[in-house]
């Protein structure tokens, strides 16, 4: 690897990230082609609404797979606040509503990708108990049923709007992100000011390898 570069993302986290990505993607198309009747073309284009409705669903529970190893994967460093670092960039915005001069640093997710996490996983936990209750529908009284399409609904606006805001900061909102989910290796100049503390961590670390493995060899 270049000594410019560092290693932010492994292949498994890579694909863990892509199989989340992607079936989101489809869900929303899908769900969408099936909700709105001036998005029904989109059932057209696979071969009618009953097929759209089995890409919905199946595809459902890839995203449950996926959501669970995202957050298995993702919860100790994206799912937890530390304080008081967190708090300080949070009463600073991270330096991306104002200026500010000194942003306090932060590890390997800021606290904006922190709340990102936490509302992708417990909506995505929302949309997928509801789709389940959705589709087994015989087995739950009418009234939990009625509710589970609320919650659907609420939870796709929520999961609608975050995404796209993810999309923007992923790529050209935060130039030298998308690396991080394509080849794994970012710069680190681009891991400096987005996330100097775990930077400094992932450094110290490697100089521990380092004379750990002196020490014995
Ligand atoms: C194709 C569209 C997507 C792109 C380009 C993208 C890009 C990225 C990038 C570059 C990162 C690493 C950011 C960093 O380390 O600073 C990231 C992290 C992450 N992505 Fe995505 N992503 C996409 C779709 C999604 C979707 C659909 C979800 C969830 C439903 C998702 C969930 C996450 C989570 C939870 C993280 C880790 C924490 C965070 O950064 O908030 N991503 N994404």
């Amino acid at each position: 690897m270049r000594k410019d570069m560092i290693q932010a993302t492994d292949a498994f986290e890579r694909v863990v990230h892509w199989s989340l990505a992607v079936s989101c993607i489809v869900l929303f198309v899908s769900g969408l082609g099936m909700m709105f009747k001036s998005f029904n073309f989109i059932g057209t284009m696979v071969g009618g609404l009953r097929i759209l409705k089995y890409v919905h669903n199946f595809t459902g529970i890839f995203f449950i797979v996926s959501l669970v190893l995202s957050i298995r994967m993702w919860w100790k460093e994206a799912g937890t606040f530390e304080m008081p670092g967190d708090l300080e960039w949070m009463k600073a915005a991270g330096g991306y509503l104002w200026h500010v001069d000194n942003v306090p640093e932060v590890g390997k997710y800021n606290p904006g990708q922190k709340a990102f996490f936490l509302a992708v996983a417990v909506f995505g936990a929302a949309m997928g108990v509801s789709g389940l209750v959705m589709w087994f529908s015989t087995g739950f009284p009418a009234f939990a049923v009625r509710w589970m399409y609320v919650l659907h609904a609420l939870g796709f606006l929520v999961l609608f709007a975050f995404f796209f805001v993810h999309l923007y900061l992923g790529t050209i909102g935060s130039p030298g992100s998308l690396p991080a989910m394509t080849t794994g290796r970012v710069t680190r100049a681009w891991a400096k000011k987005q996330h100097p503390k775990w930077l400094r961590e992932m450094d110290e670390s490697a100089k521990a390898d380092v004379h750990a493995g002196g020490g014995h060899g």
